[in-house]
């Protein structure tokens, strides 16, 4: 057969992915105890009332069509989710629509919103869709460097100004990943005057918004003024209530935007199973205590790894959000090197800082998404492995 790949699938990477996984396979044949601290996955059950909608609601037969359109309970749920959470009123038939997850959502906005030859401002490092997105849709990417002497912010000054003029569209993601920082309002308002002077389209991925530590909040990009003109969030219960194999997400905001992905979304899909859409409302009316709740456990799980990893000599930056560490790799040589190497020698997998763009050279991800006593053992293993290397 003639080779198949057509070029746009042809220029994704899936790289560092790819060989992490199989050296994850090979270790579990070989009878290995892997630790994956690898992928974002959580772990978590979701609220009880939201397992026990879905489990009554997949019993009832006349739940099986095709919905194709989102319900108005859900549309309505995320608007009172968004008010109480965020103080955001979203008018719910206009600035507010659902997805199937974030990852669908940013795809089908990069070939909703953008021309060929588009240029699109993406994080470095950032999570690895938005670049993926953009060039499916046949954009450029400009990378946006996110230094730690800027808070992991972008530098918007340090843009070109013909790259600005040319650029469509801008991607941010606060709290982030693989870079646990928060957003401020000081920033968002800079970047709502960015977009302005120079016509962009903003997309916020606010998708860890309720993992948030020490009793701190997350500022939603549309809590600013002027933010709804410019620009979108989007968001997902995958994290937040700990539902990522729902396959159920939203975008709220500019009513422009939100209908163009709408209108390509018509063409192309029949919409979410009923029951995950019951589930979802009953997730998204949860009480407060739930997100609390949730983030005290995994605020638990980056005590124990930041305090376990120091204790084993590599000192790691305590994150204030998210399910992810980010850390300067303890040896000298590259982060997929080490990465690889500490797979094979002691089972501990975690994410090479490249596979999020070349300013993650240098770093890995570490995921939050294991208990606390296996956290423990995958500090101890590290120390022994660098008590062997040092
Ligand atoms: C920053 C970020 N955005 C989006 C997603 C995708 O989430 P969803 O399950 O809503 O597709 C993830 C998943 O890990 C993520 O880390």
């Amino acid at each position: 057969m003639q080779d198949v790949m057509a070029q746009r699938v042809r220029q994704l990477s899936a790289g560092i992915f790819a060989e992490l996984a199989q050296r994850k396979r090979q270790a579990l044949q070989r009878g290995v105890d892997v630790i994956d601290l690898s992928i974002g996955s959580p772990d978590l059950p979701p609220p009880s009332w939201v397992m026990e909608e879905l489990a009554e609601s997949v019993r009832d037969p006349s739940q099986y069509g095709y919905t194709v359109a989102p319900s108005a309970d859900f549309l309505n749920a995320v608007a009172g989710f968004y008010e109480q959470r965020y103080g955001v009123t979203l008018d719910p038939k206009r600035q507010v629509i659902q997805v199937m997850g974030s990852q669908e959502g940013l795809t089908h906005l990069a070939w909703a919103v953008l021309n060929p030859g588009d240029l699109v401002l993406v994080p470095d490092p950032g999570y690895p869709i938005y670049d993926a997105s953009v060039r499916l849709a046949g954009g450029e990417v400009y990378p946006m460097a996110l230094r730690p002497e800027n808070g992991y912010l972008p530098n918007l000054a340090e843009i070109p100004d013909e790259i600005a003029r040319r650029a469509r569209m801008m991607i941010l993601n606060y709290p982030g990943n693989p870079l646990p920082v928060l957003g401020t309002e000081a920033f968002f308002e800079a970047v709502v005057q960015f977009a302005k002077r120079h016509d962009l389209v903003v997309v916020h991925d606010f998708a860890y918004s309720e993992l948030v530590f020490d009793g701190r909040r997350a500022p939603s990009f549309l809590s600013v003024p002027g933010a709804m003109d410019v620009g979108i969030e989007s968001n997902s219960l995958s994290k937040t209530f700990s539902m990522a194999g729902c396959r159920i997400g939203y975008m709220v905001g500019n009513e422009r935007v939100l209908s163009a992905l709408a209108t390509l979304r018509s063409h192309i899909d029949f919409g979410v199973f009923s029951p995950i859409q019951r589930a979802a409302v009953r997730a998204l009316q949860s009480p407060a205590e739930t997100f609390h709740h949730q983030a005290r456990r995994y605020q638990e799980r980056r005590d124990a790894l930041v305090q376990g990893f120091a204790e084993a000599g590599w000192p790691i930056a305590s994150p204030p959000a998210t399910m992810f560490a980010w850390a300067p790799i303890p040896v000298p040589g590259s982060a997929a090197d080490f990465a690889m190497d500490l797979m094979e020698q002691t089972g501990v997998a975690v994410t090479p800082g490249e596979a999020f763009g070349s300013r993650g050279e240098g770093y890995v991800r570490i995921a939050l998404v294991q208990p606390v006593p296996r956290l423990r053992e995958a500090a101890r293993r590290v120390g022994e492995y660098l008590k062997a290397r040092r």
